[in-house]
């Protein structure tokens, strides 16, 4: 069976589980005790996924993808690809629009309290920090939904369809 490389997976789970646990602290942290330092914590994955997600796109680039299993229909070969560009965009922007929001406010902005991170020179008020607020909160409610579907679609091809496409990634 012809699987993505060793890198290509570790990037895959690592970045999703941080992206996962960062969805959650997003959609939570009104209702998560304040001294858990819960945004600080979510600013930092955010920023470890950013970052990740770049390395991940220059592996992309340089090495190749195995090929999607031969009975998928080609509708279903699009919708794929589809998904798949529309998550290195929303790993992209949905971290890059919450440091520029973040860059307008006073608190400091750290990686896990050892550093700190510059901040893009924004003010409160400014056009794009209100762009990318609600880019922000839109492009996470739409990407949690493509989630469902692309985690729907691996269990539908492992359990129902029983062909490699999960195993490919595993
Ligand atoms: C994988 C990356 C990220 C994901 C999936 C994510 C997701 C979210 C979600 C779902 C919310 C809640 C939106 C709402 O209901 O208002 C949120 C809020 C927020 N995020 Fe992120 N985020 C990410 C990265 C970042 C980064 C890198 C920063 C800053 C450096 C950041 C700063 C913020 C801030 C300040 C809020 C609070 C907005 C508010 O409540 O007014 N996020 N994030
Ligand atoms: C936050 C969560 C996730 C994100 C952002 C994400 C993102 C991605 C991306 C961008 C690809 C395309 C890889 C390429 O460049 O070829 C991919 C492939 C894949 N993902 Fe995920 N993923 C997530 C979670 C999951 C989970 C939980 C599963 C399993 C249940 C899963 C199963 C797969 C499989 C099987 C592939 C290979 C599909 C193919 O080759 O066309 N992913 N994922």
């Amino acid at each position: 069976m012809d699987r993505y490389g060793s890198v290509a997976r570790a990037l895959h789970w690592i970045i999703a589980i941080l992206i996962l646990f960062n969805l959650f602290l997003g959609f939570a942290h009104e209702a998560l005790p304040r001294d858990w330092k819960v945004m600080p914590v979510h600013k930092s994955v955010g920023l470890t996924v950013l970052a990740l997600t770049i390395l991940r796109i220059v592996w992309r680039f340089t090495h190749k993808a195995p090929p999607l299993p031969a009975a998928m229909p080609r509708w279903e070969k699009g919708a794929a690809h589809a998904t798949h560009f529309a998550f290195y965009a929303f790993m992209l922007i949905v971290p890059l629009t919450g440091w520029i929001m973040s860059s307008s406010g006073d608190r400091p902005l750290t990686w896990f309290f050892l550093f700190d991170v510059p901040k893009f020179t924004v003010s409160k008020g400014d056009a794009i920090v209100g762009i990318s607020g609600e880019t922000h909160e839109i492009g996470g409610f739409v990407w949690a939904t493509l989630i469902v579907v692309h985690i729907l679609a691996a269990l539908r091809h492992h359990f129902i369809l029983k062909d490699d496409a999960l195993r490919r990634m595993i």
